[in-house]
C-alpha cells in the first residue's frame, strides 16, 4: 500500500459508517494500539537514517489526516442523530415558541417597597409581625378598653376566645417595645383584617405603621415625618390636613386628610404620640422616653395616587387592571 493509498481507503470507510460505534471500531483499526498507523510508526525503527525521517513524515501526515476525517464523520453523525431524534417524536423545531408571559409585583406590593425604601432611608428598621394575634397584643396593651366595639364579631375575626386575625399593624408596636432595647425606630407593614366590604373596605387590606421612641420624640417630629412623606409619595406639594382625632393607645392623637381630584378630604392615616398607659403597661419610664406612631393605610394612598374608585379592583386578579401597574422590575 503506499502513502496516500491507506487515507482513500480509511475516508472511504468511514464515510460510509452510519453510526458512533462503527466509527469508533474504524478509529481503532487505524489509530488504536495496535492499528495501522501504529504498526507502521514502530517499523520506522528498522530503516535506515534517510528513510526514517522520511516514513516518519508520511505516517505523522496520515494519522493528522484520518484523525480530521474522523472528527468529521464524528460531528455529521451526531447531527444525523440529533435530527433523526426529532422526527421520530415528531417535534416540529421549526414551530413558532409559546410565549411565555413574565409576572409582575403586585402594585400594592410595589408600594409598599417604595414605602419602605422612604422611611429606611431616615432610619426606620424593617420589621414584620403576625397576622394571627391575641387579645392582648390587638386590644387590651394598646389601652383599647374591654367593651370598645371594634373587639365586637361585627368587626373582628375571632379564631377562638383569645386569638383573633389582627385588626391593625399596631400590634407590632407592643411587640417589638417588649423585645428590643430603646430607643426604637422600626417600621412594619402586612395584612390587617375587619369584616368590612363596600367600594372603600375590603375584609383584608395593608397597612403601614411605624414606631419611634426615643428620649426627646416630639409631635413636630411626628408632623415633619409625615408631610416629608405624603410630599414624596405623591411627588409635589399635597393638600392635607392635621384633624384631631382619639384612639385609645396615642395621647395627643390626629388624623391626617388628603384632598383628592373631586376636592373630597379623603382620612389615609391615624397617628399620635404613644399614650403613656402603653408605655408604661409594657414596662417603659415614661418619664424618661416618649415617641409617636403612625398607622398608613396602604390601598387608599394607592387609590389616590392612581385615582381608582373601587379598592376592590385590587384583589379581583383581573389582568387587564393589574397590567397598568407593570414595572420593569419583574422579580
Ligand atoms: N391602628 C390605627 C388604625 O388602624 C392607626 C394608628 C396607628 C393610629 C398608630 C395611631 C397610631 O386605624
Amino acid at each position: 500500500m503506499i502513502a496516500d493509498d491507506i487515507v482513500l481507503i480509511a475516508k472511504k470507510e468511514i464515510s460510509v459508517v452510519k453510526n458512533l460505534k462503527d466509527l469508533n471500531m474504524l478509529k481503532i483499526k487505524y489509530l488504536g494500539k495496535k492499528g495501522y498507523i501504529t504498526k507502521q510508526f514502530m517499523l520506522i525503527k528498522n530503516l535506515d537514517k534517510n528513510n526514517r525521517i522520511y516514513k516518519s513524515i508520511i505516517c505523522n501526515k496520515q494519522k493528522k489526516q484520518i484523525k480530521k476525517i474522523i472528527i468529521k464523520r464524528k460531528k455529521e453523525i451526531e447531527i444525523e442523530q440529533y435530527n433523526n431524534k426529532f422526527l421520530d417524536q415528531n417535534i416540529d423545531v421549526s414551530l413558532p415558541g409559546k410565549y411565555i408571559s413574565p409576572g409582575s409585583k403586585h402594585p400594592i406590593t410595589n408600594i409598599i417597597y417604595e414605602i419602605e425604601e422612604f422611611f429606611t432611608n431616615i432610619g426606620f428598621k424593617i420589621i414584620t409581625g403576625p397576622e394571627i394575634e391575641d387579645v392582648y397584643h390587638n386590644f387590651d396593651a394598646l389601652n383599647i378598653s374591654k367593651y370598645h366595639p371594634t373587639r365586637t364579631e361585627q368587626d373582628t375575626f375571632w379564631l377562638d376566645k383569645n386569638i383573633l386575625l389582627r385588626t391593625q399593624t399596631s400590634n407590632v408596636q407592643i411587640r417589638i417595645m417588649k423585645q428590643h432595647k430603646l430607643p426604637i425606630k422600626i417600621l412594619t407593614s402586612g395584612k390587617v383584617y375587619r369584616h368590612d366590604y363596600d367600594s372603600n373596605h375590603t375584609p383584608m387590606f395593608h397597612q403601614i405603621e411605624g414606631l419611634f421612641i426615643n428620649k426627646k420624640v416630639t409631635f413636630v417630629d411626628l408632623k415633619g415625618i409625615l408631610i416629608l412623606f405624603l410630599n414624596f409619595f405623591f411627588g409635589k406639594k399635597c393638600k392635607i390636613r392635621f384633624r384631631p382625632s382619639y384612639f385609645p393607645f396615642t395621647e395627643p392623637s390626629l388624623e391626617i386628610d388628603i384632598l383628592n381630584n373631586n376636592k373630597e378630604w379623603i382620612e389615609i392615616l391615624g397617628a399620635g404620640m404613644v399614650h403613656p398607659y402603653v408605655l408604661k403597661n409594657i414596662g417603659i419610664n415614661n418619664n424618661k422616653y416618649c415617641g409617636f406612631a403612625f398607622g398608613l393605610g396602604i390601598e387608599r394612598l394607592a387609590m389616590l395616587r392612581y385615582n381608582i374608585s373601587d379598592i376592590r379592583f385590587f384583589y379581583e386578579n383581573d389582568i387587564r387592571f393589574l397590567k397598568q401597574f407593570r414595572s420593569n422590575n419583574f422579580i
